[in-house]
This record gives structure tokens, C-alpha cells and sequence, in this order.
């Protein structure tokens, strides 16, 4: 089943061809440079560079495809959650296309392609998730979100925990411009966090021994932010300590949550999705705990299904088009900006 998909839901330009679970292309183009002078991203330049940039992208998705509109079956594009005025430029596209080429439309749901990214293959079918063991337990992290999701079957979905205030990647974000460093943050912070000493700096791990499975950043980014104005003039050694320390604060918080979760729903496999779980540190001190714990843990493939991509999306409406899933009215789709898992 050979699907066109779209992602317009932030700051990133992307189109993707899936074949089922395969990925034939995954093309972003990433506002990163329009955005960095503000140092967060502006919507209306969003909007207007996915205007100018989405259909490039989407012919440059087809080309490496190597596939024509007479070869798919379906398009897909992503509803929300986003920012408005981005999500509408690729639901219009989408609508656009559907109703000149007549097919089918998937209206797919940005965090559960973040949540099924794992099951993405490459192009030859390599990779991806083989023997899905249900319930399944959902880490995404990104820049808009952090959440827990229980998957009980493909559709079926709770959203057990989630931040109560900033995302994980915003805190990434906002202290590394605390820190003086390019946005976005988080990149960079992994990347000096290797040459800086963890235990240098003692900061707040957030809900710590809060009973549930919900997250919050907004004290550790006012923590980091006082500290930052204490140390006055910043030298690299307390910038790489700094962000070594924030990091592992950072981890600690998300592990501690994720540990509660396994411990409460005994998930058959663990499930990774979101910009921030390209960190390594993540990655491996999640690894670590689920070998100790014996439940497999599986993060795509390919760092660009991590990061926002319309592979995903495309994976995503594959399992919903096997569901029969598609949209029945296509003046009734809109945009949901807050659209929840
Ligand atoms: O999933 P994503 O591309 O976009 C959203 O849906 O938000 O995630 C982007 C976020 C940004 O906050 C970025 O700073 C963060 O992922 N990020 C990282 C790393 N690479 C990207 N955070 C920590 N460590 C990284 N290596
Ligand atoms: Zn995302």
C-alpha cells in the first residue's frame, strides 16, 4: 500500500512515500536557520515557508521514491497536535491532492507516528518492530511534548502521564539559550554535556516522588536559570559541567516516571519516539534499565524518524488504512492544535 504523507506540524517541511511499513523516502526541510535569530520558532514564518516549501518537498519525496500519483493508494497527512497555521498548509495540500488525483485521505494524529516510528522499515524491509507484545509502553519526548502512552493494540491508546507545564525539549531548548548557545539547545547541550562533569552542578529533578506518571519542567528551567545568573560571566568549563549536569537531571527525571510505569503496567516492549531520544545518554540509560528489567526497547531505525518526518506519518496511516480508517468528509477535516493521543 504506497502512501503519500505529509507533516506540516511545526518547523519542519515534510513529505514521505511509504509502502506499508516501508520507508521510500523521508524528506525534511528544517526552518532551524529561519528561527535561530529568535531563538524559538515564529508561526507565521512557519506557515509561509511550509507554503513555499511543501511542494518541493513532496516532488522530492516522489522523485527518490521513484513513484507517480497513479502509483498510490492513499495520502495521509498530519491533523494536529501543532501549530495551527502550519498543520492547515499541508491539510490543504493534502486536499488538494486527494481531490485532483481522487484518493483516499488518512488524517493522522502527529504522536502516534512519534509513538509507531519504531515500527518503520527501510526500503529493502530491514528494521523495525517484528513481534509487537501488547500492552506497550510509549516514552515520547519532544520539543511540544512528553508523555506516556499505554498501547493496548494499534488504535488503542492511554495517555497514562504527561508534562504538566513545559516539554522536556523546550527545557533543552530554553536553557541552552540560557547558556548563550544556538538553538535549537538540545543538540548542542548532548554535545558539550560529553566534555562537562555530571555531578558538577546539584539541580532539582522535577516530580520526583509525585505518585503519578506526569512530568514537569518549569522548575528545573527557573533552577537552571538562577544558577546561571549566579556564576555572572559563563566560562566553557561551567557551560560543559552545566549542561553534563542538566542532561543527566534531565534523564534521571524522565527515567524515574518511565521505571513507576513499567513497574504499574508490566509492558511487553517499550517503545521510544521524539527529538529529544536521539540523546544518547537517553538512549543508553534507558537500554540499561529495560535490560535489568528483561522488557525490550526499540527506537527507530533512522535519527530522522525521531525528529519530526512525515516516514512516520506514513507508517501511522498504513496501520489505520488497515482499520479502514480514513476520512469520510473532507470539508469536515480541520486542524486540531491540541489534538491528545
Ligand atoms: O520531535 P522534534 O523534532 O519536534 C517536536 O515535535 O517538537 O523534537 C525537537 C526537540 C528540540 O527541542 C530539540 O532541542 C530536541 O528535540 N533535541 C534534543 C537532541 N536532539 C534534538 N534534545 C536533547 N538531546 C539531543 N541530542
Ligand atoms: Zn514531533
Amino acid at each position: 500500500m504506497k502512501i503519500l504523507a505529509i507533516d506540516t506540524s511545526c518547523d519542519e517541511t515534510a513529505a514521505a512515500v511509504t509502502d506499508g511499513l516501508k520507508v521510500f523516502s523521508n524528506i525534511i526541510y528544517s526552518q532551524i536557520e529561519t528561527h535561530r535569530p529568535f531563538g524559538g520558532v515564529v508561526p507565521h514564518l512557519a506557515k509561509r515557508e511550509h507554503q513555499e516549501k511543501l511542494p518541493l518537498v513532496i516532488n522530492e519525496a516522489m522523485t527518490e521514491a521513484g513513484v507517480t500519483f497513479d502509483d498510490l493508494d492513499a495520502i495521509a497527512v498530519t491533523y494536529g497536535p501543532g501549530l495551527a497555521i502550519a498543520l492547515e498548509v499541508g491539510i490543504k495540500t493534502a486536499k488538494d491532492l486527494v481531490r485532483k488525483h481522487q484518493k483516499p485521505l488518512i488524517a493522522v494524529d502527529h504522536m502516534e507516528g512519534h509513538l509507531l516510528s519504531s515500527f518503520a522499515k527501510d526500503s529493502k524491509g530491514n528494521f523495525g518492530v517484528d513481534d509487537p507484545r501488547f500492552p506497550a509502553l510509549g516514552l515520547l519526548v519532544s520539543g511540544g511534548h512528553t508523555e506516556l502512552v499505554l498501547m493496548l493494540n494499534f488504535g488503542d491508546y492511554q495517555l497514562i502521564g504527561q508534562t504538566l507545564d513545559d516539554a522536556a525539549g523546550e527545557c533543552f531548548d530554553k536553557v541552552g539559550k540560557m547558556l548563550g548557545l544556538p538553538y535549537p539547545g538540545g543538540p548542542e547541550i548532548s554535545r558539550r554535556a560529553k566534555k562537562g562533569n555530571p555531578d558538577a552542578i546539584k539541580l532539582p529533578i522535577p516530580m520526583k516522588s509525585s505518585p503519578d506518571f506526569n512530568f514537569s519542567f518549569a522548575g528545573l528551567k527557573t533552577a537552571c536559570l538562577y544558577r546561571i545568573q549566579k556564576e555572572g560571566k559563563l566560562s566553557e568549563k561551567f557551560i560543559n559541567d552545566f549542561c553534563a549536569s542538566f542532561e543527566k537531571t534531565v534523564v534521571e527525571a524522565l527515567l524515574i516516571k518511565l521505571q513507576a510505569a513499567v513497574d504499574k503496567h508490566q509492558p511487553g516492549m517499550i517503545l521510544l519516539g521524539g527529538g529529544v531520544v536521539v540523546n544518547e545518554k537517553l538512549q543508553t540509560e534507558v537500554k540499561l534499565l529495560m535490560e535489568k528489567k528483561g522488557v525490550p526497547a526499540y527506537l527507530p531505525y533512522d535519527r530522522k524518524l525521531l525528529l519530526d518526518n512525515a516516514g512516520m506519518i506514513g507508517v501511522a496511516a498504513f496501520f489505520k488504512a488497515q482499520r479502514g480508517d480514513f476520512v469520510k468528509n473532507l470539508d469536515g477535516l480541520d486542524r486540531q492544535p491540541r489534538l491528545e493521543i
